[in-house]
């Protein structure tokens, strides 16, 4: 390769219509996925204390931003429920009429053309918050996955596009591919949180989603902050448990485990924005420490230059404004 004086970078940094046609990495809105928290009532819409701009919604509110995003043109979403009743099974998750189900059947009846993805974990319906049923403090693995894959069929029978399943318990992918191929749904496919670490990143969206763990933490199931070799399994067992799609979460601080498991495999996935994410960038951007948009942008391009294919993150709808 030849070198300065001959060659100069800077010939190609000149102008932005030069920058604009040499640009690597392109943002658009098919890349996001946003996340939507549904609550019992109508005609409810609480914002989240820390996270600015994110809603908890009632599904007659929720079927209207649906319509709004389609406007917007964002494809798809992915919903968390917060059930009125909570209990030790959290039986709330597979419940034919629990929330997520009525939701997902309200907007599939209401809202063309959006793609429904739904987040299938027991946290946000037991009393205990912890992600599946527990022995004394102890989470239950293969109890946990019998509960998960009848939850998974309860959301593919209200009309779910795509079953996320989050809990992190070990051969969750292959119970619920079982179960929704023996109930008929052999073509609804899997978007597996595999890659899923026990991040201080999480703090608001367990006030959005009202899933604190009463006792203890998630570091039993979901990954040591430390790994990214674990990473690597993590995601190979889960494809050859019949994922369609993997994940990786949180985005940001977790690019080069992004861009090792996207390397490695090349399966389309996804890189989870997450909360904790977002509100640091809303908070300094109010505070007007940083360039709130600016930054918003960067850290999405970030992401999708490691390697995501999609991105779930709360900026959808500020994001795609932008690029309107
Ligand atoms: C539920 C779940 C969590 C998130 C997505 N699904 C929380 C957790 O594991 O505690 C976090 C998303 C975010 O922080 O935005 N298992
Ligand atoms: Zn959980």
């Amino acid at each position: 390769m030849s070198s300065f004086p001959t060659k100069r970078l800077r010939r190609l940094r000149y102008n932005s219509i030069v920058r604009d046609m040499i640009r690597e990495t392109v943002l658009t809105k098919n890349d996001l996925i946003y996340p939507l928290f549904v609550v019992p009532g109508t005609k409810v819409k609480h914002e989240v204390r820390s996270m600015p701009g994110v809603y908890q919604m009632s599904i007659d509110v929720l079927v209207e931003e649906c319509k709004e995003l389609v406007q917007l043109g964002i494809p798809a979403i992915i919903l968390f429920g917060i059930p009125d009743h909570k209990d030790e099974v959290g039986s709330g998750a597979y419940d034919p009429n629990g929330i997520i189900q009525q939701a997902v059947r309200a907007i599939k009846k209401e809202v063309k053309n959006i793609l429904v993805i739904t987040d299938v974990c027991m946290c946000e319906y037991t009393s205990h918050g912890h992600c599946g049923v527990l022995d004394g403090e102890r989470i239950l693995n293969d109890q946990t996955i019998k509960l998960l894959a009848k939850e998974a069929v309860t959301h593919a029978q209200a009309g779910a596009d795509v079953i996320a399943p989050s809990d992190m318990m070990d051969g969750r992918v292959a119970a619920i591919r079982k179960a929704l191929d023996e109930n008929g749904f052999e073509e609804i496919p899997i978007l597996s949180y595999s890659v899923k670490y026990a991040s201080g990143y999480y703090g608001p969206f367990r006030d959005a989603a009202d899933s604190t763990p009463a006792f203890g933490d998630r570091r039993s199931h979901q990954m040591d902050i430390a790994n990214s070799n674990e990473a690597i399994l993590e995601a190979e067992l889960d494809i050859e448990e019949g994922a369609d799609m993997i994940m990786v979460k949180p985005a940001g601080p977790y690019l080069d485990v992004l861009y090792r498991v996207k390397e490695k495999f090349g399966i389309p996935t996804a890189a989870y924005q997450v909360s904790g994410e977002y509100a640091m960038i809303k908070a300094a951007g109010k505070l007007g420490w940083i360039d709130e948009q600016r930054v918003m942008v960067e850290s999405l391009i970030a992401i999708k230059r490691a390697g995501a294919d999609m991105i779930l993150t709360y900026f959808a709808k500020d994001v795609a404004r932008l690029l309107k």
